[in-house]
């Protein structure tokens, strides 16, 4: 098979395969994991042309970035890790999220996440939420002294609105902006979109399956999920909307079939070819543990949609119940 195309990370970064691949669910927020089958995952995306490996500190506290080490480590000449800070349990409540970016925080942040991977450089350096009480100066400045010193090469941020992304930017060039993108939800379309596009961001879209959902996985996703599995606490997936959403993937089944091709792959495809309308350079990451599905996602890159296709998918937005997190401050649409 070949291997899937490559974009720019970012207007003086690497090329990497035009699809990453989300690891969190590896080790936390989706239910138990195979290690074996999910160590197998990581070896054959990089088979496939999968560059993009996505972590961050906060996935199972830090035990995320450990699954990665050694494949990391294994293929370090030929892969681009990407990790988090700014988000930690509250030790008194571990379903209370703390986020921090003041700079004594990011400088321990760091050096943790560098031990925990076993790397000498972090390729890219993402701050996984805003903490609107530090200016951006401070924290942007903080995350380029480590770039000056050598810790991190290129400097992304997560869920910031179109303002804050380009007044970081005029602070030290940001590579690339991961945000919540998808069939399912198009709010950053508003603000964070255009401003990548315009600046040479690298938008990586977290979630393109919108969690597994638009793949047709769930009906009545209260049943479906295990006890533990965070999609339990996400509005979309819970109650009566659960059942809802479920219905508005009719169009998708539709395309899907035009092309033979599985739901997954034609949200997959959608994301790319919406970031082409834009202008915009795209790398998504969809999260997955299984060589099947890594297979099954990497081939969508080589699914292209007519325009009679887009306009099908086009409402579904729209239309979907519940909004994509259960407190909405907790993303870049909460302030845009
Ligand atoms: N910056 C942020 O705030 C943020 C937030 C969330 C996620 N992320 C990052 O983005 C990555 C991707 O997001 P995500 O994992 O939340 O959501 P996603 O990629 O939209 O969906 C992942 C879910 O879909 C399933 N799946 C994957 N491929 C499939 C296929 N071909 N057929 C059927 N099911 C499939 C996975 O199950 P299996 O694993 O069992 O295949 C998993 O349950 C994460 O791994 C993480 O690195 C970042």
């Amino acid at each position: 098979m070949t291997a899937i195309a490559t974009a720019r990370l970012g207007s003086d970064g690497p090329r990497v395969g035009v699809q990453g691949l989300g690891c969190m669910g590896m080790s936390w927020a989706y239910g138990p994991t195979d290690a074996d089958e999910a160590r197998a995952t990581l070896e054959r995306a990089l088979e496939l042309g999968v560059t993009l490996y996505d972590t961050a500190d906060a996935y199972g506290g830090g035990e995320n970035e450990r699954f990665i080490s050694s494949f990391v480590n294994a293929h370090r000449d030929d892969v681009v890790v990407a990790t988090k800070f700014a988000i930690s349990s509250d030790p008194s409540d571990p379903f209370k999220r703390v986020i921090r970016n003041d700079p004594a925080y990011i400088r321990a942040c760091v050096d943790a996440s560098l031990q925990r991977l076993g790397v000498d450089v972090i390729d890219l350096y993402y701050m996984h939420r805003r903490d609107v009480s530090v200016p951006l100066e401070d924290s942007i400045g903080t995350m380029a002294e480590l770039v000056r010193a050598g810790k991190v090469k290129q400097l992304g941020l997560s869920e910031v609105t179109g303002a804050e992304l380009r007044a970081a930017h005029a602070i030290h060039p940001i590579a690339a902006v991961q945000s919540e993108w998808s069939l399912f939800s198009r709010d950053i379309e508003a603000g964070v979109v255009p401003a990548a596009a315009d600046l040479g961001v690298t938008l990586v879209p977290y979630s393109p399956l919108g969690r597994g959902f638009l793949t047709g996985a769930f009906v009545s996703a209260d049943k479906e999920l295990g006890e533990d599995d965070f999609r339990r606490q996400q509005p979309r997936f819970t109650g009566d909307n659960a059942a809802a959403n479920a219905a508005l993937l009719a169009p998708v089944r539709t395309v899907a079939q035009a092309h033979g091709a599985t739901l997954g792959q034609i949200a997959l495809a959608w994301v790319q070819q919406r970031a082409a309308v834009h202008g915009l350079d795209v790398v998504p990451i969809p999260g997955t543990r299984k060589r099947s599905r890594v297979e099954e996602n990497t081939a969508a890159t080589r699914v292209v949609l007519t325009d009679d296709e887009l306009a099908l998918l086009e409402p579904i937005a729209g239309q979907v119940a519940g909004d994509r997190y259960a407190d909405m401050n907790f993303t870049s649409a909460g302030r845009e």
